[in-house]
C-alpha cells in the first residue's frame, strides 16, 4: 500500500448507552478512493464526524500526515487539509459562486484608501480558475447558490476544497439526491481528485457508484469494520454479503 496519510485506530464513540463505534481501525493512503459502506446506522457518518472533528471520540487515536488530530476542532482539522462535504452542504445560499469558494476566508480590498469591502471580482476570477481546472461549467458565477442545481452546488463545494488545497476529501452520500447526469459529474470529480493525488473517502449506498470509482471498500456493520477489501477482492455480491452480515452466518 502507498503511504498512509490518514490513520484511525481503535476509535470508540458512544451516544449515551448506544455504542456507535466499537474499536474502528481505518486507513487511507495517498491518492486512493476508499468507499465506506454499511447499512443504515452502521456508524459511517459517526466515523467521518470523528475524523472531521464534529465528534470527539472517547477512545482511540487519529493521525493525519503523522500528526495527531484526535479531538481537534473542525476548523483546525480543515486547516490541516481535511475537507468534508455533506449532502446538506455548508454553503451560503444567498451568496454567489465566488463568495462560496471563499466562504469564511473572504478576500477584501480597500476603497477610498480605508474602507474594506469584499473583492467579489477577484473571488469570482479565482473560483473560475478552479472550476475550469475541474472541468466544471456553471453558466454565471454571479449566480447565487439558491439558483444552482444539487450537482452544481456539490461542484462548488468540491471547488472550494481544491482551492484551499485539501489533502483529503470526505464525501458523505454526495450523489444521494442528484439526477443521473449530476451523479456522473460528481463521480468524474472524484476521479479528478484522485488523479491530482488527493485521496477521497466516499460514503455511498449506491453500489454502481462504488464499483465504478472505489480502489478499496471498507464495510461497517454495527459499529465495527466488517470487511476491508482491496481492488480485485470485491464485487456487488461480496459487498452486499458483508453489508447484511451473511458471511458471518455461513462461517
Ligand atoms: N448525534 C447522535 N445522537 C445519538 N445517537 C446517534 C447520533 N448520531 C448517530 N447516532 C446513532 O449512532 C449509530 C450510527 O449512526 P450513523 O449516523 O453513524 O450511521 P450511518 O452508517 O451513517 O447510517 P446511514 O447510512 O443511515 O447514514 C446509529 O445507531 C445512530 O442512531
Ligand atoms: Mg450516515
Amino acid at each position: 500500500m502507498a503511504e498512509i496519510i490518514l490513520n484511525a485506530q481503535s476509535v470508540h464513540k458512544h451516544f449515551g448507552g448506544l455504542v456507535a463505534l466499537k474499536g474502528v481501525d481505518f486507513q487511507v493512503a495517498r491518492g486512493e478512493v476508499v468507499a465506506l459502506l454499511g447499512d443504515n446506522g452502521a456508524g459511517k457518518s459517526t466515523l467521518i464526524k470523528c475524523i472531521s472533528g464534529v465528534y470527539r471520540p472517547e477512545g482511540g487515536q487519529i493521525t493525519f500526515n503523522g500528526h495527531e488530530i484526535t479531538g481537534h476542532s473542525p476548523s483546525s482539522i480543515r486547516d490541516a487539509g481535511i475537507e468534508t462535504i455533506y449532502q446538506d452542504l455548508a454553503l451560503a445560499e444567498n451568496l454567489d459562486v465566488g463568495a462560496n469558494v471563499f466562504l469564511g476566508k473572504e478576500k477584501k480590498r480597500k476603497v477610498l484608501g480605508f474602507i474594506r469591502v469584499t473583492d467579489d471580482e477577484y473571488m469570482r476570477q479565482e473560483a473560475s480558475k478552479v472550476l475550469d481546472r475541474l472541468d466544471i461549467h456553471i453558466p454565471s458565477l454571479k449566480q447565487r447558490l439558491v439558483n444552482l442545481s444539487g450537482g452544481q452546488r456539490q461542484a462548488v463545494a468540491i471547488a472550494r476544497a481544491i482551492y484551499w488545497n485539501a489533502k483529503l476529501v470526505i464525501m458523505d452520500e454526495p450523489t444521494a439526491a442528484l439526477g443521473v447526469p449530476e451523479q456522473r459529474k460528481v463521480l468524474a470529480l472524484v476521479r479528478s481528485l484522485r488523479d491530482q493525488g488527493i485521496p477521497v473517502i466516499l460514503i455511498s449506498h449506491t453500489m454502481t457508484d462504488v464499483l465504478e470509482v472505489a480502489d478499496r471498500c471498507v464495510v461497517m456493520r454495527r459499529g465495527r469494520v466488517a470487511a476491508n477489501l482491496p481492488q480485485g477482492q470485491f464485487d456487488a455480491e461480496i459487498l452486499v454479503k458483508h453489508i447484511v452480515g451473511a458471511g458471518e452466518l455461513s462461517a
